[in-house]
């Protein structure tokens, strides 16, 4: 008798772990650095994913389901948001009717690489996919306060585009690279903050971009709540909103469909 109860409590106790938990841990505990052969792309976020494994490590071929189960399984973002962001890669791939991209495809100049990055330098100056020390020291020195909310990522993102307008003669933005750039902006907080109060631990995200890793270690933890577009398409228009100042940013106002309509 007392063997079937605890063979009852344990068949119980392995379906409830299975029901509540059924998505596959083991790549928040691995992480190493591109080797040779391995390729990466101007995205903090999918260079982080192809370190932990949660992408293929070597960065390439990546299919549709690599990138759903990726989003997913390591930041809880949902299979529509997944698939949006799958054909928007897609679209940087240049053989033809292509079914996977490669993370340095990603790089090509103005399909969604653009000018004004938060951490990478200007297609121009002859790298847009490195991360870049002192571009990222002008955007964090925005970030004026442990904790970040949406009015200082506006405003980082802004001193960026100045910044690359005064120096760069080929500066442009397309339709395109302005709504990515806003959505990557919301995206950090989005992925690693709180999307109600538009926040994030600044040492998270600071982590996030130097090391290209989870920031674990820090404290955060994978996303409770699913993170859908219309999540995202919300924080794009806080950041957009409360972007002010010239170049024609201060008339921004993103929409949802203006967002759809970019890709
Ligand atoms: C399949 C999914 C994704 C694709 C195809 C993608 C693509 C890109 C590309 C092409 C860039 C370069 C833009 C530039 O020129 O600065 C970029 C930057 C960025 N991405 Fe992603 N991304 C994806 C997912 C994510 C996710 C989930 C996050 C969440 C945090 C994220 C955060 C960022 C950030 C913060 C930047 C700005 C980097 C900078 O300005 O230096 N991305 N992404």
């Amino acid at each position: 008798m007392k063997l079937n109860v605890l063979c009852i409590a344990t068949a119980l106790a392995q379906a409830f772990a299975r029901a509540s938990d059924d998505w596959d841990h083991s790549h928040f505990f691995t992480w190493s650095p591109p080797g040779p052969g391995d390729v990466r792309a101007p995205c903090p976020m999918l260079n982080t994913l192809a370190n932990h494994g949660f992408l293929p490590h070597n960065g390439q071929n990546i299919t549709e389901f690599d990138t759903i189960n990726a989003l997913y399984t390591a930041l809880n973002v949902n299979q529509t948001l997944g698939e949006f962001l799958f054909k928007a890669a897609l679209t940087t791939n240049p053989t033809p009717n292509a079914t996977t991209f490669s993370l340095d495809n990603l790089s090509r100049h103005n399909i969604l690489e653009h000018d004004a990055s938060l951490s990478r330098g200007d297609f121009f100056f002859g790298d847009d996919h490195t991360f870049n020390q002192t571009i990222f020291d002008q955007t964090r020195s925005y970030w004026t306060a442990p904790v970040v909310d949406v009015q200082m990522a506006a405003n980082a993102r802004l001193a960026r585009v100045h910044t690359s307008n005064a120096t760069n003669p080929t500066f442009t933005l397309t339709t395109t690279g302005r709504e990515f750039s806003f959505g990557e902006s919301a995206a950090y907080i989005l992925v690693l903050g709180d999307r109600v109060t538009g926040t994030v631990t600044r040492s998270w995200v600071e982590y996030l971009f130097e090391h290209e890793r989870l920031p674990l270690q820090l404290g955060w933890q994978r996303r409770r709540e699913i993170i859908s577009t219309s999540d995202l398409v919300t924080l794009l228009e806080r950041v957009a909103n409360d972007t002010v100042g010239g170049f024609s940013e201060a008339d921004v106002k993103i929409s949802a469909r203006d967002f759809h309509a970019g890709i």
